[in-house]
């Protein structure tokens, strides 16, 4: 094996470790096939892929990025107050981070991310939470620096952008100007022959904005977005917080499957067991289907935005996942000069 090692430009001493790759190459020399034994992670984790006869549609979720002052809160409000929900009973919609928005023909889910710098902690964590990135530029300001990065972050993500000019009332708007500039960064309007969906709004007098409603649902049907509500939940924590009165509280995107109040889970380095649930107008829900953001309770600890949120079978496999990435946490918090290399067999069950 060390010789044939040699050949494969490895030197290897006898009792090397060897990764997968070289583990198969050697092994298929000598007539074998490597099988990969699943890690703990994987063996609780492991997710059956959906049959498309299990599929249903899904609301998509959206992130509204740009640049300082160009009007993303604005615009927030502004959606807020043409969900039809929201005239009923007056009620103030509780701020959790991320809502969903009732129009007539579907529905939108809105992720309320307090800035770019969520967005790429988010993305460095290997979260893919938004569909469709909506690019808010002040038609008067035009393309600005955090405009560029806003754009550069949902290209990176793979994520469509679909770009509202806003502030089309202002008197200096030059719409033409910022299509211009914007087709520098390859977001062209499909009227020059581009593929990028441009919406001319005023947040402040609330011109555009069912257009831009419509728009995002016609992109999100494009996308044909689809999750398995019956199935365990998997989702991601949009943002968390440790509260006085509740312990730690989280607001969990659910992804896929449907989250239930009793459901045990892991996200990050903790577990729990859901004890409530509050959606987006303040009520308690028992459930929470795909594309649902809910704010969670029944957490051991405080999970980071970005971590995935799991349902597993048994409080006893949850456990053991969040003690093994605690300690795995805790060996690289010692630092790279540490010695401690935690290996899955040193977490007894
Ligand atoms: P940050 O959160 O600081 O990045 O800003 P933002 O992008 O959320 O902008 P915000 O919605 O706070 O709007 C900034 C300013 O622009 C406010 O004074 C708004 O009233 C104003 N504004 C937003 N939309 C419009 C619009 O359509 N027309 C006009 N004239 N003013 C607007
Ligand atoms: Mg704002």
């Amino acid at each position: 094996m060390i010789m044939h090692l040699m050949k494969l430009g490895v030197m290897a001493s006898i009792n090397q470790r060897l990764d997968y790759e070289t583990l198969q190459a050697i092994s298929n020399q000598f007539g074998f096939e490597a099988v990969r034994k699943l890690t703990l992670e994987e063996q609780i984790l492991q997710d059956e892929p959906d049959d498309a006869t299990n599929l249903l549609s899904r609301s998509p979720v959206i992130t509204i990025m740009g640049h300082v002052d160009h009007g993303k809160t604005s615009l927030l409000d502004a959606i807020r107050q043409s969900n039809v929900m929201d005239t009923e009973a007056g009620q103030i919609t509780q701020h959790i981070g991320a809502y969903h928005v009732e129009l007539e023909s579907g529905s939108v889910v809105f992720l309320d991310t307090p800035g770019h710098a969520a967005f790429t902690a988010m993305r460095a964590r290997g979260a893919q939470v938004t569909d469709i990135v909506v690019l808010v530029v002040a038609a008067d300001d035009g393309v600005m620096p955090q405009t560029v990065e806003a754009l550069n972050h949902a290209k990176a993500a793979g994520v469509p952008i679909l770009v509202v000019l806003n502030k089309m009332d202002v008197e200096s708007a030059r719409p033409d100007h910022v299509k211009r500039q914007l087709a520098e960064y390859d977001l062209v309007p499909e009227e020059w022959g581009g593929q990028t969906i441009f919406v001319e709004i005023s947040a402040k007098e609330r011109i555009g904005i069912e257009e831009l409603l419509e728009m995002l649902l016609l992109e999100a049907e494009l996308l044909e977005l689809s999750a398995n509500p019956n199935k365990p939940a998997r989702g991601t924590v949009a943002e968390a917080k440790l509260d006085k009165g509740r312990g730690p509280v989280a607001t969990v995107l659910v992804q896929n499957g449907t989250l239930r109040v009793g459901d045990v889970f892991v996200a990050g380095r903790y577990n729990g067991k859901v004890r409530a649930m509050i959606n987006d107008r303040g009520h308690h829900v028992k459930n929470a289907p795909p594309s649902t953001p809910v704010e969670v309770l029944g957490f051991t600890g405080v999970p980071e935005a970005g971590d995935q949120f799991f349902v597993v079978g048994s409080e006893r496999d949850a456990k053991a996942l969040s003690e093994f990435r605690q300690a795995q946490h805790r060996a690289t918090q010692l630092g790279p000069q540490s010695r401690v290399s935690i290996q899955e067999g040193d977490i007894k069950e």
